[in-house]
């Protein structure tokens, strides 16, 4: 199957009433580990990569892995996804290559640290939004700023600095006809997110709610979702590491969300533990094994195990064989026509 709008992905899910998780890939074991659970629980998927992930893995080599997952899975549908992209360029760089989907974060100047301005925030999503729907390519928003920092992408501190405001939220996407918009309610990228069990005073789930009920055809995205299990911690650190007890998102807190109008579901953090935890096991038990097939299997089944776990608590599993893509061509015309506009001003009427 060729890759899939995320568009396309995404409203399906609203139809379904279900969330799809956003993965993210830096490697080829990693992009096996998502097919893998994919497979196994019949679910659409989305998988992206960070400016990071596309450096690291030489942008080609990381876009020839995900044409090979999509020629190797007829039955499922995946949509590629620029993560956090800082700047028009690297948007088009990404479409280029042949992403069904970026992010726009024009939440943070194009160093991807700095605050920006609301206005410049909506100028260069504006002008990525007229770039890649002309080409038929998804685009993901944000607006407040997430805490904490990923693969050097990120203002830092808590997540709650810069919590969305709902009436902002309504004002860009009305002025930027994004798609899905990443919304800042408390959450942060990495493993450190919460120092207990969050409740309403440090994971906003009433701003997602109250954003939802004013932009009911807006996709809404939950970036720093990993749940950061205290297992998966705890295999880390019986093996040689060295991780200080945190706290994540809750899984229920993320059903509630895709109960209102969560769609996008990101998780990294999860993965990396995951791999991480099979690796330092067999090192630190079988320290004279050097083949790196002998951690690797096990880091890929031990990620397969928790992407397969998100896709089924996420709703996603099942929803695989709903469907027939879409070509991008016809996505680009839905666009042109304005049967695609997501605007509160188009869809109110
Ligand atoms: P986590 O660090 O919680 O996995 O978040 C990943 C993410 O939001 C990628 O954009």
């Amino acid at each position: 199957m060729p890759l899939v709008s995320m568009r396309q992905l995404l409203d399906e899910a609203a139809k379904g009433g279900y969330g799809v998780g956003a993965f993210n890939v830096n490697d080829m074991e990693q992009i096996q580990a998502i097919m893998m659970a994919a497979r196994q629980t019949k679910s659409p998927v989305i998988v992206q990569a960070s400016r990071g992930a596309r450096a690291f893995a030489e942008d080609l080599y990381l876009f020839k892995l995900i044409q090979a997952a999509a020629e190797l899975n007829p039955d499922i549908p995946i949509a590629m996804h620029q993560d956090h992209g800082n700047s028009f360029e690297t948007c088009k760089s990404a479409i280029a290559l042949g992403y069904t989907s970026v992010m726009m974060d024009g939440s943070l100047k194009e160093d991807g640290k700095t605050p920006s301005t609301f206005d410049e925030n909506v100028e260069v999503t504006r002008r990525v939004v007229d770039y890649a729907h002309e080409r038929g390519v998804t685009v993901e928003g944000e607006i407040g700023v997430l805490g904490g920092v990923e693969d050097g992408h990120g203002a830092g501190g808590t997540g709650l600095e810069h919590i969305t405001d709902p009436d902002q939220a309504v004002e860009f996407a009305e002025r930027t006809g994004v798609d899905a918009l990443a919304i800042a309610i408390g959450t942060s990228h990495g493993a450190y997110k919460f120092t207990k069990k969050p409740d309403g005073s440090v994971l906003k789930m009433d701003v997602l709610i109250a954003i939802h009920k004013r932009l009911p055809h807006t996709h809404l995205v939950m970036h720093g979702s990993s749940s950061v299990p205290k297992e998966l911690q705890d295999i880390v650190n019986e093996y040689g590491g060295k991780l200080k007890q945190t706290w994540g998102v809750p899984i229920e807190e993320i059903q509630l969300g895709i109960r209102n109008g969560v769609r996008k579901v990101n998780v990294d953090t999860d993965n990396r533990l995951a791999m991480t935890g099979a690796i330092r096991k067999v090192l630190w038990t079988q320290p004279e094994k050097f083949d790196p097939r002998d951690y690797m299997k096990p880091a890929r089944e031990a990620m397969a195990k928790v992407v397969a776990d998100r896709m089924t608590e996420f709703g996603q599993a099942g929803h695989a064989g709903d469907y027939k893509p879409i070509p991008i061509t016809e996505i680009a015309e839905g666009y042109k026509s304005g049967k695609l506009d997501t605007r509160p001003s188009v869809t109110a009427k």
